[in-house]
């Protein structure tokens, strides 16, 4: 566990590492560069130990969760994760093929880790960049809380089955009391630490877990007097997050409406390429400990595997969360996102967040750019080098 090595100052963290599949391994190398960089400047020790995970798991493992990937991260401080999912087995007709969800959601289900924070925040030197009105997305800073170990992805029964007239499948959406209340505690507890306001987000009077949803919400309520509670239907939560998504704060939904609603939400950072996630059992509180999994939204996009052109981004601000909410390094989080921003302030793109007049970059490069910030602009003793505007939470 993490704590002061030889009763003297340095910290030593243990980091679980799974890069995975497609450009998994390429922008998890990027995030342990960064995460290799504040460990020299702040002279912390962050222990690595590689594991399989995925398709790579399973091609050479025979499972996409191999036990012994599961032992070291149940080991470890943390986990940096970098994508999983391979095209051959996406195909129905394969018959051997790898777990649902690739090993991922059985690795969050086993580890507790309910609560998924998704911030979604744009970097000023991209209002420009992104698909939509810079005016629309001028300010955007929200956090996005989704269940993670429950709802369709996890109930029971699941299943393909046969009947007389042909076959049935059946996913079911159970979400108990205790799970709902949780998850929105998280939600209350975040908004306290923002702008106060929170949405929580169901599809209420047409599913009876939306309806629990909205009651547990509105008693929990109760005890957070000082955050203004607001519902919404997810439908119209789509529709809002384009239209005037400076509105919202926090939104706290369940696990398959906060899956979509983050791809949704990733164009008003940019790109997918820089949204990152904390997946974590409990709730996070500033300079505490708290176990957790750290990975970008983003799939292992196969076609861009191996070609030095997926946005590493998301991953380093996935190691910037992993030093605020599991290390208690808030200063040194602050100092890899504020490195994030300068880069971007200097004009250097990857591919899909390029626009004209900027200087396109690889991955490596633009893992090199922001490691090279953190090394050599500032010394541990210089103050806070720190951009409140950055901060995730
Ligand atoms: C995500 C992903 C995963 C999910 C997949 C890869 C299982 O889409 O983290 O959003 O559906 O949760
Ligand atoms: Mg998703």
């Amino acid at each position: 566990m993490a704590g002061l090595s030889n009763g003297v100052n340095k910290m030593e963290f243990s980091v679980t590492v799974l890069p995975g599949d497609g450009i998994g391994p390429e922008v998890v190398a990027e995030g342990v560069k960064v995460l290799k960089g504040i460990g020299e400047r702040f002279d912390h020790h962050f222990r690595l130990c590689h594991g399989l995970i995925g398709a790579a798991a399973f091609d050479r493992e025979g499972a996409a969760l191999p036990p012994r990937t599961l032992e070291m991260c149940k080991t470890g401080d943390a986990i940096l994760l970098g994508a999983v999912g391979e095209p051959k087995y996406e195909d129905p007709k394969v018959n051997v093929r790898p777990e649902s969800g690739y090993g991922l959601i059985r690795l969050r289900k086993e580890l507790g880790l309910f609560a998924n924070l998704r911030p979604v925040k744009l970097f000023s030197a991209l209002v420009n960049s992104t698909n939509l009105k810079p005016e629309v997305v001028e300010g955007v800073d929200l956090m996005l809380v989704r269940e993670l170990t429950g709802g369709l992805y996890f109930s029971e029964p699941k299943q393909i089955r046969q009947t007389s007239e042909g076959k049935e499948a059946i996913d079911t959406l159970r979400y108990s009391e205790k799970e709902i209340k949780r998850i929105v505690k998280v939600g209350f507890e975040l908004s306290r630490s923002r702008r106060k306001k929170m949405t929580s987000v169901d599809k209420f009077q047409i599913l009876r877990s939306s309806d629990l949803w909205r009651e547990v919400a509105i008693d929990l309520a109760v005890e957070y007097p000082d955050v203004q509670l607001e519902h919404m239907h997810v439908d119209a939560c789509a529709m809002r997050l384009i239209q005037r998504p400076i509105e919202f704060d926090v939104i706290v939904t369940e696990n398959l409406f906060g899956d979509i609603l983050s791809d949704l939400a990733s164009m008003l950072a940019g790109s997918m390429g820089m949204m990152p996630s904390a997946s974590l059992p409990g709730i996070p509180r500033d300079g505490t400990r708290l176990f957790g999994l750290y990975e970008p939204i983003h799939g292992s996009s196969p076609p861009l595997a191996k070609l030095d052109v997926a946005n590493p981004i998301a991953t380093i601000l996935s190691v910037a969360m992993m030093l605020r909410y599991s290390f208690g390094l808030t200063r040194e989080a602050a100092v890899v996102e504020s490195s994030i921003d300068e880069v971007l302030q200097e004009g250097y793109r990857t591919d899909d967040i390029m626009s004209e007049g900027k200087t396109k970059v690889g991955t490596k490069m633009m893992g090199d750019l922001i490691a090279g910030k953190i090394s050599k602009n500032h010394s541990p003793n210089d103050g806070l080098p720190v951009h409140p505007s950055r901060k995730l939470i």
